[in-house]
């Protein structure tokens, strides 16, 4: 398995694998995908088998603005590559491949990405019953938060270095 930055050229790929990962209500579409991958594909983080043959990825813009907001998710424009925050719009693994560590690989990834580029930390906002999977991974529930994305109620969790 190997870990890349992603290209415009898998979008076909990004977009098949996150409408099989999320309801439609949550799942990004296909244009939203497309520009995200315009503007912060340097943010995407795919990983692939060794045929290129793509098994999960993990994607968000960097801000300055401290919290998750649902209108990131579509407004690509949003993006400051000089943010203090690694955002987290979504992690995604084939359903084949869970539960072999893969998630958590690239949950890894995206953190030394951000300390690399010297942002103060990664936000993300998920369900109740995934807080203390990201809490393994040193992310901090901060409780419901203002985003109702698909019709839910989310918890937000932070990063800070
Ligand atoms: C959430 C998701 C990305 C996790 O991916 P994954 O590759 O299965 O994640 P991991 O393998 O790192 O961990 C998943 C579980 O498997 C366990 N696990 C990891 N490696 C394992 C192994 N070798 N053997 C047994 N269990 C293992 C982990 O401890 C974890 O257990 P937990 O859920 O009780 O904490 C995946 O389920 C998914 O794509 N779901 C649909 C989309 C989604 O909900 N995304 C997250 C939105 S917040």
């Amino acid at each position: 398995m190997m870990i890349r930055t992603a290209q415009a050229g898998d979008l076909d790929a990004v977009a098949a694998l996150e409408a099989a990962c999320f309801p439609p209500a949550e799942a990004a579409g296909r244009d939203a995908l497309q520009q995200r991958l315009a503007v912060f594909g340097q943010h995407f983080l795919l990983l692939t088998e060794e045929d290129g043959t793509l098994v999960g990825f993990i994607n968000g813009m960097v801000t300055d603005l401290p919290d998750l907001e649902d209108r990131m998710y579509d407004q690509a424009g949003l993006h400051n590559e000089k943010g203090a925050w690694q955002m987290i719009f979504g992690l995604d693994v084939r359903e084949q491949d869970r539960c072999r560590g893969y998630g958590g690989q690239l949950i890894k990834a995206m953190t030394e990405h951000a300390q690399r580029q010297g942002r103060k930390g990664l936000v993300l906002t998920c369900k109740d019953y995934r807080i203390p999977y990201y809490a393994k991974f040193g992310f901090a529930d901060e409780g419901f938060c203002g985003s109702v994305h698909g019709g839910v109620r989310w918890h937000q969790m932070r990063l800070t270095f």
